[in-house]
């Protein structure tokens, strides 16, 4: 009897066609009422990167020349914690809570839940970060605490915003008109429902004396660019790459796969940032070995996009947003796997409490968040205005920020680690000091280019705003 030889497509090539039609058909319809929104949140990130890297900046100039501007409002330890704050809550959560809750309905086939939950939390989290700049820049604070310095009342705002995004998005996806949750969506929820939990940990006081200040700040910190930027960051990406491209994503089942192993690994490295501090030991090496896994969900995620992108050459120069998510995936990769590095004990003894660091930080949350959020933006915003910007103004915003970073890391790399050898070598501090000087100044040179080009983005974000409110209403019967 003849072998009968029927092909069945495998589950996970039709969950590839299914996400493939989806894509291409809710592109297709927009509603200008979540247009506009989405276009508030933007408008408020921008502004808030250009507030916040202007304070950057200064602080980058008061390194070389530390009388610059020597007023108490503008001193170092104040305009550090406005400089870190503002872009972290001002500018990259708001751009990432706007893109999502374009990316959130759209992924689950349907409308969002609520325009006007949106809106309330918008606006009580531009309360959050406004009443934070300006109590920072009066000196009143949470203490040294990094990146929660605003007072706890304002932690209430941030964590009510927080909520309303949760229930927006938690019913979003309950109405949705698929069997499958999409992968974007997964990390998406799972990120506003994990920064919940954060912002309570953080803020709870009882257990936060000596070293258990120090372990929760290690745990706050690292959750803080690991359970909410990146995840969400990641989500969007899960969402916008297939969609800009109109091609499924390479492997599912690699999102699948980064999704859990982040949140396994993840959640208990926040101790590396401790090394050789008086915590546990033990606690110290299990963040370290975790560091190290960590390198299961970055490579899954960065090889995924990556190759979700192979053979775009030709389609790279012509688009506003591909050459952004690719800096964008790239720096996923490399600058994560420089921060696994970093947590060695042979390699920490070194860069740690040295410029290294920032410089790592900027790779991570420039590199790779803010890059992805543009590459979304630039994306995005033309398709659903139906205006696009002006072509050599986002060609120089991406040189300027590309350049600008790379200048910005390459010099703290190198200068970082010039101080950490001078320190292990016992030499005065003074000598570091002076050996740090010109790099300092290649920083300063750095992040002007990226202050520039962020107004440059601004300017380009104007020329995507959506049609006036009342051309949006006569069009839309939908709850303003
Ligand atoms: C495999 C992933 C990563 C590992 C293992 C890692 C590791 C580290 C380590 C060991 C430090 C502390 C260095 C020290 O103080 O001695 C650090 C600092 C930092 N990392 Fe990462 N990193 C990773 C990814 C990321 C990502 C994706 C982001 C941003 C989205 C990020 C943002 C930061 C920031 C902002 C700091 C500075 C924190 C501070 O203020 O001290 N890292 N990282
Ligand atoms: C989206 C843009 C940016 C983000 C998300 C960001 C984020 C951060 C973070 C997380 C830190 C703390 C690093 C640490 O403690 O290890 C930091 C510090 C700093 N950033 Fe930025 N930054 C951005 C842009 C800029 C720009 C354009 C400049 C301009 C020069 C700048 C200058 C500085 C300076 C001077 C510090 C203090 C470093 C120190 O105390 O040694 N940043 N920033």
């Amino acid at each position: 009897m003849a072998r009968q030889t029927v092909r069945r497509a495998p589950e996970a090539d039709l969950y590839k066609q299914s996400v493939a039609r989806l894509i291409t058909e809710t592109s297709a319809r927009e509603d200008p009422v979540l247009t506009r929104i989405l276009f508030q949140y933007l408008g408020w990130a921008a502004f808030w990167l250009v507030v916040g890297t202007l304070a950057g900046g200064i602080v980058a100039l008061k390194f070389r020349f530390p009388d610059f501007l020597d007023l108490p409002f503008l001193s170092f330890g104040r305009l550090r914690a406005i400089h870190t704050n503002t872009v972290f809550w001002g500018w990259t959560s708001l751009a990432m809570m706007g893109l999502a809750l374009y990316a959130v309905p759209r992924a689950s086939k349907t409308e969002l839940y609520s325009v006007k939950l949106a809106k309330i939390a918008l606006w009580l989290w531009n309360v959050m970060v406004l009443m934070g700049t300006l109590a920072l820049a009066s000196g009143i604070n949470n203490g040294n605490q990094e990146y929660r310095e605003y007072v706890w009342p304002l932690a209430l705002l941030f964590a009510a915003s927080l909520l309303l995004h949760v229930i927006n998005f938690y019913n979003t996806i309950a109405r949705r008109k698929m069997k499958e949750i999409y992968i974007s969506n997964w990390y998406i929820l799972s990120a506003f429902l994990w920064t919940l939990v954060l912002a309570t940990i953080a803020y709870l006081p009882w257990y936060q004396r000596g070293l258990g200040q120090t372990i929760i700040q290690g745990y706050y910190m690292h959750q803080g660019v690991g359970m909410w930027f990146t995840p969400t960051v990641v989500g969007l990406t899960y969402y916008f790459l297939p969609l800009f491209l109109n091609r499924p994503i390479y492997s599912y089942a690699l999102g699948v796969l980064g999704f859990w192993t982040q949140l396994v690994f993840y959640t208990i490295i926040g101790t590396h940032h401790f090394i050789f501090s008086p915590i546990p030991w033990l606690l110290q090496t299990i963040a370290i070995v975790f560091s190290v896994g960590m390198m299961v969900p970055v490579w899954a995620g960065t090889g995924n996009f990556l190759l979700t992108m192979k053979g775009i050459g030709g389609l790279i120069r012509r688009s506003y947003s591909l050459p952004f998510i690719l800096v964008g995936v790239i720096s996923y990769g490399l600058a994560s796997t420089q921060g696994t590095l970093e947590a060695f004990r042979t390699a920490n003894l070194t860069w740690h409490f040295t410029n290294f660091t920032v410089g790592h930080a900027h790779f991570t949350m420039y590199g790779f968040v803010a890059f992805l959020i543009w590459g979304g933006i630039y994306g995005l915003l033309p398709r659903l205005t139906g205006k696009e910007p002006p072509v050599k103004a986002v060609g120089v915003h991406f040189w300027m920020s590309t350049v600008g970073m790379a200048i910005y890391v390459a010099s703290l790399s190198v200068g970082g680690t010039l101080q950490g050898l001078l320190w292990s070598a016992q030499k005065p501090f003074l000598e570091s000091v002076v050996a740090m000087a010109p790099h300092w100044l290649w920083r300063a040179v750095g992040g002007m280019l990226m202050i520039l080009g962020h107004l440059v983005f601004a300017y380009n974000l104007y020329h995507m705003r959506p049609a006036a409110r009342s051309t949006v209403e006569a069009r839309s019967g939908r709850e303003q």
